[in-house]
């Protein structure tokens, strides 16, 4: 069983505990590693690194050019070590073997993104009118504390650490405790890649232990989080006292809105894909599916008919759609909405216990809800499993009005045929982000985001970069004479 380090100042060191946390395979219930259990002076010690290389040495002269040949280094390596990386995320997570192959081909995509983006910050020239230039200029925002979901593990750090890298800043990183192991791998090849020692740092560790003193830390100029509603709360709150920057992603409860004119063939894949792809465990995962009356019981058949098809596996085996969820703590958190779910609607298919061909494992069939109301627990509060969620409604101005009645919004979707329709909810939708007539296909080169309690600040494309960039006005004066004024 491997011991992992964490990783500071380009070294990998020991934590100061000496203590170390168990890292499982949620298939098997069993600890595969085990990573050290960080604590306020390992983040003072990675703070300290990151400062330091942000403040002198060599990444504070660096060009954008080298910033962007690191990142394509790293792009490569994540390549060549794609099947080592995959397997090793997918065991830990839970996740279907395929499904983590397309997360790191991503992840990937990500640093190549963002390493031909290093060179496209430029600034502004103001048109001010007066014998003057004024300049904006675009400048790293400083050292980034950093704190990840267990969800998409590599990803995810790709969609923090690549922007950061490109815009020249430097980073802490703190990944999920669930799911630690592919991130420390990676760490391993920042030093060869030609990152200074500091500009990276991972630490591991327990939110409240070293999510939270990076948060507090004086040094950290800004924090990006994903994760739950109510720790991002807690993030906003106390980053207040140093006044950092916060972006956060905070998941949702995503309608996945069904018009009787849709392809329906397509439309209950695209219904079951929405919710149930990485075990339900998406921030965007489409858990409201609001389907037009007229097709309402045609739909929900239809539905948990397919559902009863998607076979739940062990994560490295090809054939798997469907893996354990990641944690004891997800599965029983799962399984306790889906028990308050039975005294709130009807079940068109799956349920709580586990099922039979299991022994072992976080494993929770797929489970659709119906004849539920927006009102109930299980239509307003986030599962984050495979727990769907369907309701009718019975014309467009009752879809859009249930699909905006959220604390969240983050994203949605809209499947019909009807063009005029489609461009109504798309303007009417309170949502980050909308697709029309399919769910979840996400792009490095476009934003990703939230409204309302879904969170703030864009990740990906121009805007992901846009977040670890400050803003500096530059004014010079080309009169030589006095101001002149007393
Ligand atoms: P969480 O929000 O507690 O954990 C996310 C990250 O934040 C982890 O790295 C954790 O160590 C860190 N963290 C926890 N407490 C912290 C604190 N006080 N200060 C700083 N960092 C802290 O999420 P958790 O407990 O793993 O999952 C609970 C629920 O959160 C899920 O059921 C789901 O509803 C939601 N969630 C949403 C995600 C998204 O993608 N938006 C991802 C993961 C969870
Ligand atoms: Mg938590």
């Amino acid at each position: 069983m491997k011991r992992y380090k964490l990783f500071i100042n380009g070294e990998f060191a020991e934590g100061h505990s000496g203590k170390f946390l168990p890292v499982y395979d949620p298939s098997t219930e069993s600890v595969i590693a085990e990573v050290p259990d960080g604590d306020e002076s390992d983040v003072n010690r990675a703070v300290a690194a990151a400062r330091a290389a942000f403040d002198s040495g060599p990444w504070s002269q660096s060009t954008a050019q080298e910033r962007g040949r690191i990142l394509f280094r790293l792009a490569e390596r994540i390549r060549k070590e794609t099947p080592q990386l995959a397997e090793l995320e997918s065991r830990n997570s839970g996740k279907p073997i395929v499904e983590a192959e397309y997360d790191l081909g991503d992840a990937a995509t990500c640093f190549e993104y963002y390493a031909g983006m290093a060179t496209k910050v430029v600034g502004h020239v103001n048109p001010v009118p007066d014998n003057a230039l004024s300049l904006s200029l675009k400048e790293p925002v400083g050292v980034a504390g950093q704190i990840i979901p267990w969800n998409y593990p590599l990803l995810m750090a790709a969609w923090k650490l690549a922007p950061a890298i490109a815009a020249g800043a430097t980073c802490v990183l703190k990944p999920a405790e669930q799911t630690p192991l592919t991130v420390l791998e990676f760490a391993s090849y920042l030093n060869e890649a030609g990152l200074p020692p500091g500009v990276v740092n991972i630490i591991t560790g327990l939110g409240e232990t070293t999510g939270a003193p990076l948060v507090r830390h004086p040094d950290v100029n800004k924090i990006a989080f994903t994760g739950s509603a109510a720790v991002g709360k807690a993030i906003v709150k106390a980053a207040a006292d140093t006044v950092k920057r916060v972006t956060l992603e905070l998941g949702g409860k995503s309608p996945n809105i069904f018009f009787a004119d849709a392809d329906f063939e397509a439309a209950i894949d695209g219904a079951l894909f929405g919710v149930f792809i990485n075990q339900g465990e998406v921030c965007s995962a489409g858990s409201r599916i609001l389907v037009e009356k007229s097709i309402y019981s045609k739909f929900v058949e239809a539905m948990a008919a397919k559902a009863k098809t998607i076979k739940l596996g062990a994560p490295l085996e090809r054939e798997t759609k469907m893996g354990p969820l990641v944690s004891k703590e997800q599965y029983d958190r799962v399984r306790s909405y889906i028990d308050v779910g039975k005294g709130e609607a009807k079940l068109a298919s799956g349920g709580s216990t586990r099922p039979a061909a299991f022994t072992k494992g976080y494993y929770v069939e797929p489970t659709i809800f119906y004849d539920v109301d927006n009102s109930a627990r299980i239509s307003r509060e986030e599962i984050f499993g495979p727990v769907a969620t369907v309701i009718p409604f019975k014309d467009e101005a009752d879809a859009i009005k249930i699909a905006n009645d959220s604390p969240y919004g983050l994203a949605a979707a809209v499947w019909s045929r009807d063009i005029f329709r489609v461009f109504r909810a798309v303007k009417a939708l309170r949502a980050g982000i909308v697709w029309v007539n399919h769910m979840q296909p996400t792009y490095v080169e476009a934003p990703w985001g939230g409204f309302k309690q879904s969170g703030f600040g864009r990740e990906l494309g121009p805007w992901g970069i846009e977040e670890y960039l400050e803003t500096k006005q530059v004014h010079i004066n080309l009169n030589e004479q006095p101001i002149g004024w007393y």
